[in-house]
């Protein structure tokens, strides 16, 4: 379950790969036909889509708190600029993680909309502030589209480890095969 100095336990690897998942699914799930996830026909989408970016954030603060049972493996020996860079990466990543469904919770109350996990409305806890609210938004959309081309580097990272510099970076967080 736990990491080896090798390798990420199944533990930390789950958590991984269904971060992953989730994260995939509520950015095509961000679609509609309308222009907007807020109209009466886009409804469902919207559901589903807040479902989803919920669910991400619950399971990264489940992920965060596995870390303190739990230690990274250690690393193959590469230049220090490149350990540097991707701890850099990581917590850029975790930070977008939490950064993004909090703007989506709050900009969705300050705009005065329900949020929907798994069907059940959870009315605005806040005061209405529409203009704010709708700045919020737009600031998650971009953070939504900022996790996309970093985690799409660190995709390639990984993917570069494996077919050039052939260390186990990549299967160190692979099942065993
Ligand atoms: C990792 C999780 C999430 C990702 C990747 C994500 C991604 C996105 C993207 C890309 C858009 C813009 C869609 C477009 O107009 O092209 C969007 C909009 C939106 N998201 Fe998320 N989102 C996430 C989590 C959430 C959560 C947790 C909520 C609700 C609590 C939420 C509520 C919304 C709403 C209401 C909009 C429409 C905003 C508007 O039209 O002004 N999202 N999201
Ligand atoms: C939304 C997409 C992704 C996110 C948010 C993400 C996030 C993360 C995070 C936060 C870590 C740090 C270790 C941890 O705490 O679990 C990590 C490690 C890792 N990820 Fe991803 N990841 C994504 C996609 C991918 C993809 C597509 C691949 C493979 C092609 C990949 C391969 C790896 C590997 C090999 C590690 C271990 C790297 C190391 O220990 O230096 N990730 N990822």
């Amino acid at each position: 379950m736990r990491s080896t100095s090798s390798r990420y336990g199944a533990v930390a690897q789950a958590f991984h790969w269904l971060i992953v998942t989730l994260v995939l699914a509520a950015y095509v799930m961000s679609k509609s036909d309308s222009h907007s996830l807020y109209a009466a026909e886009a409804d469902r989408v919207r559901r589903i889509h807040e479902t989803l970016g919920i669910l991400v954030f619950i399971v990264v603060v489940l992920r965060i708190l596995w870390e303190l049972f739990d230690e990274a493996p250690s690393k193959p020996p590469m230049a220090r600029w490149v350990l540097a860079g991707s701890k850099f990466v990581h917590l850029a990543l975790y930070a977008l993680l939490i950064l993004i469904p909090a703007t989506a919770a709050l900009g969705t109350w300050l705009v005065g909309i329900p949020i929907t996990l798994l069907g059940f409305d959870i009315p605005p806890q806040i005061t209405q502030m529409r203009e704010l609210g709708q700045l919020t938004m737009a600031l998650h959309t971009r953070l939504a589209s900022a996790i996309l081309w970093i985690s799409g580097a660190h995709a390639v990272a990984a993917l570069f480890h494996h077919f050039y510099l052939r260390d186990d970076v990549l299967r160190s967080m692979l099942p065993r095969n």
